[in-house]
């Protein structure tokens, strides 16, 4: 399974990325839960961003295990309160609200191109280890529906926003009447956060 995570690299960068856990011997993890055996982490970045750029180049980066409401909203910008580890004389950023943070070592990037619904691209699949974790918010919350809806909305707005996608005009509008259906359901169930940030997303698609 795949687990959305915030990943901070670089000096002050964050983006929401899917991650792979995987345990050695015994491929990827498929629960919810991560179990300490899974210590190896694989990514697939898509060339063009910042945080490509970072894990090109650097030999850490920090997975950030946050609230839905922060995975949705690292899609936007850099803006947050960020700590800042120091690790092998390299300052690592993370953020302070995450509910735990993992600092993974690279140890190998593979380049490929991908052929898919939205054309090629090309991608870098970065495989590392946990080589240090730590708890910092120990918060439990009720599941709430906005939560999920807002990352799908994220989600189709990272894809609507990127140049390299060509996309036909009819999945286009396709994908802002699914963007309008969550943003009705979210003012239904959701927190004035959540409602502030998917009419965010709304106006930028507009
Ligand atoms: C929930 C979610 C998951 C994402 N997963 C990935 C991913 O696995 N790989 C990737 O390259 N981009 C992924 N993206 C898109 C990046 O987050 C997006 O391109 C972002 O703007 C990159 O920011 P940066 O330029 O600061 O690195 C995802 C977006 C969302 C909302």
């Amino acid at each position: 399974m795949i687990h959305e995570v915030v990943i901070t690299s670089g000096k002050k960068n964050k983006a929401p990325i899917g991650i792979y856990f995987r345990a050695k011997s015994e491929g990827f993890c498929n629960s919810t839960l991560r179990s300490d055996k899974e210590k190896e982490v694989v990514l697939h970045l898509f060339e063009g961003s910042h945080t490509y750029e970072n894990l090109k180049n650097d030999d850490y980066f920090v997975v950030n295990v946050c609230h839905p409401i922060d995975i949705a909203e690292a899609v936007l910008d850099d803006e947050d309160d960020y700590g800042y580890l120091d690790w092998n004389g390299k300052e690592l950023p993370y953020l302070k609200n995450a509910y735990k943070i993992f600092v993974v070592k690279i140890n190998k990037r593979k380049f490929i191109t991908k052929r898919d619904n939205f054309g090629e691209s090309k991608l870098m699949v970065v495989n590392g280890e946990i080589v240090f974790e730590k708890e910092l918010n120990n918060i439990i919350t009720p599941y709430n529906r906005a939560d999920g809806l807002l990352v799908e909305m994220a989600v189709i707005y990272s894809r609507l926003n990127n140049e390299k996608i060509i996309m036909k005009n009819d999945d286009r509008e396709a994908m802002k009447k699914d963007m309008e259906k969550y943003f009705k359901i979210i003012k239904k169930v959701g927190s004035k956060k959540h409602v502030d940030l998917a009419k965010r997303f709304m106006e930028l698609i507009k």
